[in-house]
């Protein structure tokens, strides 16, 4: 489904990417790890033609995106759940999971897109009103999965989801990811947390030096100790 080579990605004079390949199938779910600043939100903004990608391949469906803007990537099918979750604090949570849907204005399609995300997460109902700034980091991050699904993604970016969530939530965060993933959203989980991540991914990159320094089954990173060493708790 997402087929990556040999991709560059700089800041000014910075080069982050240099030479990222690794490929996300269909109805996976797949998980990029690696060291704090070695790219991981820079290989999904570069998906998402929000970083600078300079060099290679990004592949979705067959067909070249690099360097599409986002407001041409979200309608095929991309959608990211960023780093921080970044919701707008001074709207309120019903406008922020209507920005979710921004490029669309079939009104119907957008309910039925509203009931969708109160099926998974009831709550979410009942904040309708409320500002993003007054929801805790639990909350706010069921409204960017809410925001994200919007989108009707086939594919899903997920940016450090569980970062800032109680352990009891984090937990629930991964049956959210696999619920998600079950019903037929493919997703490239970025991750601190390396045992959530390989518990719910069945494939893992370890990105260093800009580059993917090992790829493996999930099964396998789990029990690969220099993984799991240098980037638990590390
Ligand atoms: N907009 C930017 N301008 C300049 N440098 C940047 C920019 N964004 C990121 N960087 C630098 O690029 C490198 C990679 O950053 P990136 O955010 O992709 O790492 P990361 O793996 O997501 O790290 P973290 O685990 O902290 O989220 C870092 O050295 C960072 O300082
Ligand atoms: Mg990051």
């Amino acid at each position: 489904m997402l087929r990556i080579r040999d991709l560059h990605t700089s800041y000014g004079a910075v080069q982050v990417l240099r030479g990222v390949s690794f490929d996300v199938p269909e109805g996976q779910v797949v998980t990029l790890l690696g060291g704090n600043g070695s790219g991981k939100s820079t290989t999904l903004k570069s998906i998402m033609g929000v970083a600078p990608a300079h060099a290679g391949q990004i592949e979705f469906m067959g067909k070249e995106i690099r360097g599409l803007k986002p407001q041409a990537i979200v309608p095929m099918g991309i959608v990211t759940v960023p780093q921080g979750r970044r919701l707008f604090a001074p709207l309120t949570v019903q406008e922020n999971l209507r920005l979710g849907a921004f490029c669309r204005r079939d009104r119907s399609e957008i309910r039925k897109d509203f009931e969708n995300v109160f099926s998974r997460f009831p709550d979410v109902r009942t904040w309708l009103s409320r500002k993003g700034n007054q929801l805790s980091v639990g909350q706010q991050q069921l409204v960017a999965f809410g925001r994200g699904l919007m989108g009707r993604p086939r594919l899903m970016l997920l940016d450090e989801p569980s970062a800032g969530l109680a352990p009891i939530l984090v937990a629930k965060l991964g049956e959210i990811i696999r619920e998600i993933a079950r019903s037929g959203t493919t997703i490239l989980l970025v991750e601190q947390n390396v045992h959530l991540a390989l518990s719910i991914a069945s494939y893992g990159y370890v990105l260093r030096d800009g580059k993917i320094a090992l790829a493996e089954p999930a099964e396998k990173l789990r029990g690969n100790e220099a993984v799991t060493k240098q980037y638990l708790g590390g």
